[in-house]
């Protein structure tokens, strides 16, 4: 959460900072900031809102400084308005930092600091940086980050700039930092899109890097000073994968791209019937799985263990990375710890990863973002290559993480011996043109929206696999369009949510035929016999619940294993256009962020 960019070349910085913050926004947008060096002085503005308030406000000025920083904030300490805002500064306006993390001890650190006589502004926990930084200062940026880092406990993704010193201090701590290599500029940022405009070539700093950034180009080294080699990557994203493509938001861009980004994950990995993958393991000793997630990969991770219990005949446990992390969790070397996470920068996932690893764990990941993390600290993983995912509403992540799954216990029932059958295989490789075919029938998701769009409360009803489905449509519809929305293992209602139900709570059940559909269908009778309004999802050819649901959403038939993918969809959808025909802004719901770097 929050986005940072830094950038110290030939050109005015600040279009460079604005345009870099904007591909940055989904970290956070609760407001913006800038800060650059011109004649030795430095030259801020701040706004509380949207990155397009910032950029409003600097329209008319004419900003020279070739040396900058900027920052798009999720609030975490202080309200989000323009006091708060990033960047902070010492008390004589010198220093001015950007931050991303938490800086835990922050409270005993601004007694010490107000003791000493520094004066605060703002009630953020990053401002303590920028003080700290003048504490130490005594004529190198650079030796004054050190001492106060040293000081620091939490996290950190961090630039700083002095105005006499014409050059960038940055410094990472569990919130990602990536340098970008131009001709004659060098660039740092929180993510890669922030700087893709300019180049491909890119440094990502590891936990515990300084780097210093200045008309040399950059040097890394670690906190005690000491010169570092770190690898310079080739980024493979191109700048109109981040582009909205004229489809009126990213989160329906990144639906409608769902038939490719399965493309991709399966591509290479399914061969003359058997599945690809390449693990780092050792499979024979593991005896039991425990995953752990947050948000919809958290979702993914139920649907995993659903499909690997039964597909693999392995023990699976499934928790929020959140809990994971603090329950003093019994971890073994018999485990297997798998993280999913679109971004893999998920302070909760990293750290649930980390305490499972130093249990002993094998570790594999799930994860979108290339480079990220998460990727780098496991021992194995299996990319989505989805993409990059834009819209804070995460969609085309999930269904490639449960084809992921999908591929992975397939997978590893085919190294303990087991054929896979041709015709699951076969659905397998059909998955991306069957969600083609379900993309094809939003008409019918389009006149429910309109339809139920002023409706305060919705319960989503899942069963076995389709739990989780049901978890992630309640999720989607409250995150976006602000409706309070419940998702529940369908039998669970008589135990309390059927007190709930009348005419004005719709109910949406997934109601695609197989095993449970008889349990499904006595669900969908006690609702309607307490008045209650049931959308069914349903198979084409599906009669009984055709008659007995008052509106449906018709998905094409596939295995039950792969159910999951397809009847996602008309519940993105349904959030998608409920949330457009009542005006939001559906890539940036109020409250939320996409990346979520602190705890
Ligand atoms: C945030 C996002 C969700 C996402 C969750 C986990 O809450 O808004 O869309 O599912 O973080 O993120 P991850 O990157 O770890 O999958």
């Amino acid at each position: 959460m929050c986005g940072i960019i830094g950038y110290y070349g030939q050109h005015p910085a600040s279009k460079i900072l604005i345009d870099g913050l904007k591909r940055l926004e989904y970290r956070g947008y609760d407001s913006s900031g800038l800060c650059l060096v011109e004649d030795n002085k430095l030259v801020c503005y701040k706004q509380a809102g949207p990155v397009t308030y910032l950029e409003g406000a600097i329209a008319h000025q004419d900003l020279k400084g070739h040396i900058g920083i900027a920052h798009t904030r999720w609030a975490t300490h202080g309200a989000p308005n323009e006091i708060n805002a990033h960047p902070h500064f010492d008390c004589h306006h010198q220093i001015a930092i950007v931050h991303n993390g938490i800086i835990e001890n922050y409270q005993a650190l601004k007694q010490l600091l107000s003791s000493e006589g520094h004066v605060f502004t703002s009630e953020t926990d990053s401002e303590v940086l920028a003080h700290l930084i003048e504490k130490f200062y005594t004529g190198s940026l650079e030796e004054a980050v050190i001492k106060a880092l040293a000081l620091i406990e939490g996290s950190y993704g961090l630039v700083a700039l002095h105005v006499n010193e014409n050059k960038l201090v940055a410094a990472r701590r569990s919130s990602p930092l990536v340098i970008g290599i131009g001709q004659g500029e060098t660039f740092i940022a929180s993510d890669v899109p922030a700087i893709l405009n300019h180049t491909k070539d890119v440094v990502y700093l590891e936990d515990g890097d300084l780097a210093i950034i200045d008309e040399g180009g950059y040097q890394i080294k670690n906190l005690a000073g000491e010169p570092l080699d770190r690898r310079v990557e080739e980024v493979k994203l191109n700048i109109d994968q981040i582009e909205k493509k004229g489809y009126k938001h990213f989160m329906l861009k990144e639906i409608f791209e769902q038939p490719q980004s399965l493309v991709n994950v399966l591509a290479g990995r399914i061969t003359n019937n058997q599945i690809k993958l390449s693990l780092n393991w050792h499979r024979e000793a593991i005896e039991r799985i425990i995953i752990a997630a947050c948000g919809t990969s958290w979702h993914s991770a139920l649907i995993g263990k659903y499909l690997l219990e039964e597909i693999v005949g392995l023990p699976v446990e499934v928790d929020y990375a959140s809990e994971f992390r603090y329950r003093h969790p019994l971890v073994n070397n018999h485990d297997l710890f798998i993280a999913i996470s679109q971004s893999g920068e998920t302070a909760d996932t990293l750290a649930a990863l980390r305490e499972a690893k130093n249990h002993g764990a094998q570790s594999l990941g799930i994860v979108n973002v290339v480079g990220s993390t998460v990727a780098r600290e496991v021992d194995s993983g299996i990319y989505l290559h989805a993409g990059p995912e834009i819209g804070v509403a995460s969609t085309k992540a999930f269904t490639a993480q449960i084809t992921a799954l999908l591929l992975l216990a397939f997978y590893w029932r085919q190294e303990m011996g087991y054929k896979i059958d041709e015709s699951i295989l076969s659905e397998l490789r059909h998955l991306p043109a069957v969600v083609e075919k379900t993309l094809k029938a939003n008409g019918q998701v389009i006149e429910l929206a309109r339809r139920f769009m002023n409706f305060e409360h919705f319960l989503y009803l899942g069963r076995g696999l389709n739990f989780p489905v049901a978890l992630e449509g309640a999720l989607k519809l409250k995150e976006i369009s602000y409706i309070h929305a419940e998702g529940y293992p369908a039998a669970e209602i008589k135990h309390g949510p059927i007190a709930l139900i009348d005419d004005n709570m719709p109910v949406v059940v997934l109601a695609t035929k197989n095993d449970l559909s008889d349990k499904i269908l006595s669900n969908i009778q006690e609702i309607k016999a307490r008045g209650g309004q049931v959308i069914a999802i349903v198979d084409q050819d599906y009669e009984v619940v055709k008659k007995l649901a008052d509106y449906l959403i018709s998905v094409p038939p596939v295995h039950v294993w792969f159910s999951p993918v397809i009847n996602v969809i008309p519940l993105q959808l349904l959030a998608y256009y409920i949330a457009d025909a009542k005006g939001l802004d559906v890539d940036k719901p109020r409250n939320l962020a996409k990346s979520v770097t602190v705890e």
